[in-house]
């Protein structure tokens, strides 16, 4: 599967463009795009990253990481996904970095997801929807999504050691489970509402532009 994953990601060079600042994803097939990227640095004016974990591999290979603020609209943000529908509306944040990647979309002129064909589906909700919610409104908002989708199975995300997992920005993660998706914009903007959540890992609102899905060849949705 990673190799489909490197073919995605390398793909995704092809929509870089002389002198941009790229927006950049998280996760396992962001990393290759970054490391295909590196090969190409001099020619872009630098990067915004949506996580740490990216922050580390972008200048681990002398490529400039700016702050969004001061970058202004991007061109172009890169990153993976871990369900996608045929209207490329994706479920995302199972490497818990989903608000600042909706931010970097949102700030985005085009965005481009980098996916191995076992992401694809025909209704999100199969993979748990990850919310990001402020960590003193966790009970309230596993309470309120219990209650408005009628039997989602919100779960405290916890690493390896049974802590839970905190997000860059401080929050915790809550991964509802058994959702059968069919209006992802609709559950996108209800969820959203509750107070304490912080962003909603369901990207409908802003979907993606362009799919790249890795295979010999890559196909483009
Ligand atoms: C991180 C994400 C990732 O894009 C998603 O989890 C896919 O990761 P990978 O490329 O490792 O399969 O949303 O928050």
């Amino acid at each position: 599967m990673s190799e489909a994953k490197r073919l995605a990601g390398e793909k995704a060079i092809d929509f870089v463009e002389d002198g941009m600042i790229v927006g950049v994803g998280t996760g396992s097939t962001v990393a290759y795009f970054i490391d295909a990227l590196a090969s190409i640095k001099h020619r872009i004016r630098g990067t915004v990253s949506s996580s740490e974990q990216s922050t580390q591999r972008l200048r681990a290979h002398g490529i400039e990481v700016l702050d969004l603020n001061s970058a202004g609209p991007l061109a172009l943000y890169v990153d993976g996904a871990d369900e996608c529908d045929p209207g490329k509306r994706l479920i995302k944040g199972g490497g818990a970095a989903l608000t600042r990647e909706k931010i970097i979309a949102e700030a985005s002129d085009r965005f481009v997801c980098i996916i191995d064909p076992a992401k694809r589906v025909d209704v999100l909700g199969k993979f748990p929807l990850p919310v990001e919610v402020i960590p003193m409104a966790r009970s309230l908002v596993a309470r309120e999504i219990l209650r408005l989708t009628g039997g989602g199975q919100p779960v405290w995300r916890q690493d390896a050691s049974g802590n839970g997992v905190l997000t860059d920005n401080g929050n915790v993660i809550l991964d509802v489970h058994g959702l059968a998706i069919d209006d992802p914009l609709s559950l996108e903007s209800t969820l959203n509402q509750i107070p304490g959540v912080v962003s909603v890992g369901l990207f409908a609102r802003r979907a993606a532009d362009v799919v790249i899905i890795g295979g010999e060849p890559p196909q483009l949705l």
